[in-house]
């Protein structure tokens, strides 16, 4: 949990959400980044009762574990929470990291060129990733909720591309494995998310950033791999045994 005297360096090294919160207040996180918080926050005329109060509710969202086991949930259920939290989380952190990247990579990039390399596989995971999200939500959820919702009986639509559900499965699965092979590629770039000695408080935050995103996504992914996606194809082969007995 962030104090009033820890620097802001130090509070965006521990906290994944803080750096957002600290921008949305305005507070320079290069500039500042070796003044506590107080001080930054008198310079800026703002109440740290009031900062800090973000920064707490930001990380207690981020950290908030799901209201019911997600193996217990019906799919319709699992859908909707993985795109009201882990898809949300992909929205509101990727164009963030991406564009830290590429502040990274212009104003360090000839000091470090593996930053102009990290800033071109952030461009190519956020590309994956949104064109992802929206196939899953468009294409493969709104069919597995009709599965769910009339137990099994549902067809594709004679207009989808897909006749069994196992199809859209298997190519969002490859898709995963795309995007963690993205990720491992930005790790081995970034000794594991560890920022160089002489890291800003903006290399770190992305740092930061990145180690909660990776372990925010492997859950995402753990989620439709092992719970949503096995139980889908299963809930439609029954239905199809059923109708041939
Ligand atoms: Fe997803
Ligand atoms: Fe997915």
């Amino acid at each position: 949990m962030a104090t009033a005297t820890q620097s802001i360096r130090e509070i965006v090294a521990s906290q994944a959400s803080a750096s957002s919160v600290l921008q949305r207040f305005e507070i320079d996180l290069c500039s500042s980044a070796n003044q506590s918080l107080t001080q930054a926050c008198m310079d800026l005329h703002l109440s740290v009762e009031q900062v800090l109060d973000k920064l707490a509710a930001a990380e207690a969202e981020r950290n908030g574990a799901p209201p019911v086991d997600p193996a217990s949930m019906s799919l319709e259920k699992l859908v909707q929470y993985i795109v009201r939290r882990h898809h949300r989380l992909v929205r509101q952190e990727m164009p963030r990291l991406a564009a830290l990247a590429h502040k990274l990579a212009t104003k360090h990039g000839e000091r470090s060129p593996e930053l102009i390399a990290i800033d071109g596989l952030m461009d190519e995971l956020q590309g994956e990733l949104i064109a992802h999200l929206e196939k899953e939500e468009n294409v493969l959820f709104p069919y597995v909720v009709h599965l769910d919702q009339h137990l099994g009986l549902a067809r594709p639509p004679a207009s989808s591309w897909f006749r069994r559900v196992s199809q859209p499965v298997k190519m969002m699965m490859n898709e995963h494995e795309t995007a963690l092979g993205i990720l491992d590629g930005l790790r081995s770039l970034t000794n594991g998310f560890n920022p160089p000695e002489w890291a800003c408080a903006t290399h770190i935050s992305f740092h930061t950033g990145m180690r909660a995103f990776e372990k925010d996504l492997k859950q995402h992914i753990y989620l439709e791999d092992e719970l949503l996606f096995p139980r889908a194809v299963e809930l439609e082969e029954s239905t199809d045994a059923t109708r041939r007995g």
